[in-house]
Parts: structure tokens; sequence; C-alpha cells
């Protein structure tokens, strides 16, 4: 089987960390995608991952709670750093070569983002974890992983979340919406549906990185985006 992708980021939900928990990190859940990761990796394609922080801290709920918006981002980066060592731990324990790099300097904790050394790791056969975010406030971890995504060069960007892909409306509320299989960059943004954030989806669009969403529950699922397989919806 041959891989459709020669390298790509992976964004993970940082929200399904927290398995069937209120909060935190679901060791069950480690343990799944750990194995997801390495199902897919061992088809030849190069892997970077973004993780989100929603299980554990969601900076722009806090602010909108009244913390100051700077404050709750830089929390939130931190957050993703935490799933980060989480996810590398449980990479390494299904044999493969995890390393953190993060945009926040904590050298005590993780190597610092240098893109020279994520592209040297990338080579060794690693898989490079870009935590906390992209360093600055007022930035989600989707525009972090457009942005590392473009930074690496990926062919392609997985979006693997809670859903199973993009609907034409809000499936919860409204029962006629239909899931999208395929759309084109320009038509999300007039359409204004909700996938990521415009300057997410601005950075994927200009650099020709076509985006897959799907669900990252469904064993398989990273496998079967790899191979071009038909799954979630395809943005291009
Ligand atoms: P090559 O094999 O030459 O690519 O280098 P390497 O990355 O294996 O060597 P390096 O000396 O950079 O890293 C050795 C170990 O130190 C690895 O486990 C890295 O994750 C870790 N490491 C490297 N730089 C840092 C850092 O700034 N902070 C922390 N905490 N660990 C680091």
């Amino acid at each position: 089987m041959k891989p459709h992708y020669k390298r790509v980021l992976i964004k993970l939900s940082g929200e399904a960390f927290k398995g069937n928990r209120d909060y935190g990190i679901d060791p069950e859940f480690l343990t799944f995608i750990a194995n997801e990761i390495k199902e897919a990796y061992d088809l030849g394609t190069e892997i970077c991952i973004v993780i989100g922080g929603g299980n554990i801290f969601r900076g722009l709920s806090a602010s909108e709670k009244g913390m100051d918006r700077v404050r709750a981002d830089y929390s939130g980066m931190l957050a993703t750093l935490m799933n980060a060592l989480a996810l590398e731990d449980a990479l390494l324990k299904v044999g493969l070569h995890p390393r953190v790099q993060s945009a926040l300097e904590i050298k005590e904790v993780a190597e610092p983002f240098i893109l020279g050394k994520a592209l040297r790791h990338l080579k060794k056969g690693r898989i490079v974890i870009f935590a906390g975010g992209t360093g600055n406030p007022y930035f989600t971890t989707d525009t972090t992983a457009s942005l590392r995504a473009a930074e690496i060069k990926a062919d392609g960007l997985f979006k693997a979340t809670q859903v199973d892909g993009v609907y034409t409306d809000d499936p919860v509320k409204n029962p006629k919406a239909t899931k999208i299989d395929a759309i084109k960059f320009l038509d999300v943004l007039k359409q204004e549906l909700k996938v990521m954030d415009a300057s997410a989806l601005s950075l994927c669009m200009d650099n020709q990185i076509p985006i897959v969403v799907f669900d990252l529950h469904k064993k398989g699922n990273i496998k079967k985006a790899l191979l071009g397989e038909s799954i979630g919806t395809k943005i291009a």
C-alpha cells in the first residue's frame, strides 16, 4: 500500500484527549491514538503533529469569562505542551521516535522549535510534535497547524477531530444539514463553514496545502486518510 502523501501534519483535537472524562488526559485514548499513528507511520509518510489544549485549558473561553486574553492564551499554550509530553510518552511506548519542539522556550522540558532541526528529525524517521502553539497569543492551534504545515512543506494537513467531516450547517441544530465530501477553500470561507478559523484556512489556501477533516475516534481513519481514501471532508 503506497501512501498518497510524503509528509503530513496531523492536527489532533485536544478535547479528544480527555476521552470519557470531564477534564485532563485519558490514558486509554493515548494508547488508542498512539497505535493509530504507528499504523499510519508504518506506511512510510513523514509525520508531524500539533495538538490542541482544550481538554486542559481553553484560552478563548477563559478570556470570555474575564481573564486577560494574553494570559489566557499563554495558559492554553502550556496546556498543549502537557498534551505533547503525554503523546510523546505514548508514542515511545509503541516503538516510535517522537520529539517534542516547543514554540515557548522551556528548555528543561522540550527542545525549542527550530525548523531545521525539525526537518532533520523527519529525515531520521522521527515524529515531531509541535507544542506551545505559535508562541503568540491570539492564534489558535489550528493556525499553528497551518503555519507549521507550510513551514515544513507538508503536502497535506489532517484535522483529526471529534466530528466526521464538514457539514452544510450545524447537524446538532439542523437535522437537514448534510456532510460535504469535497469543497474548495474559497467556498468554505464564503459559506462561513465552521472548520477552522479564517487565518488557518487562508494559510493552507495560499500555500496549496489540502486539508482533510475526519473523525479521529474511528479506528483506521488516519491510515485511510494517508492512503487517499475518501473519508470525512477534503478541502482543496
Ligand atoms: P541528531 O541525531 O544529530 O539529529 O541529534 P539529536 O537530536 O538526537 O541530538 P540532540 O543532542 O539534539 O538531542 C539528544 C537528546 O536531547 C534528545 O532526547 C532531545 O530530545 C534532547 N534535547 C535536545 N535539545 C534539547 C533541549 O533544548 N531541551 C531538552 N529538554 N531536551 C533537548
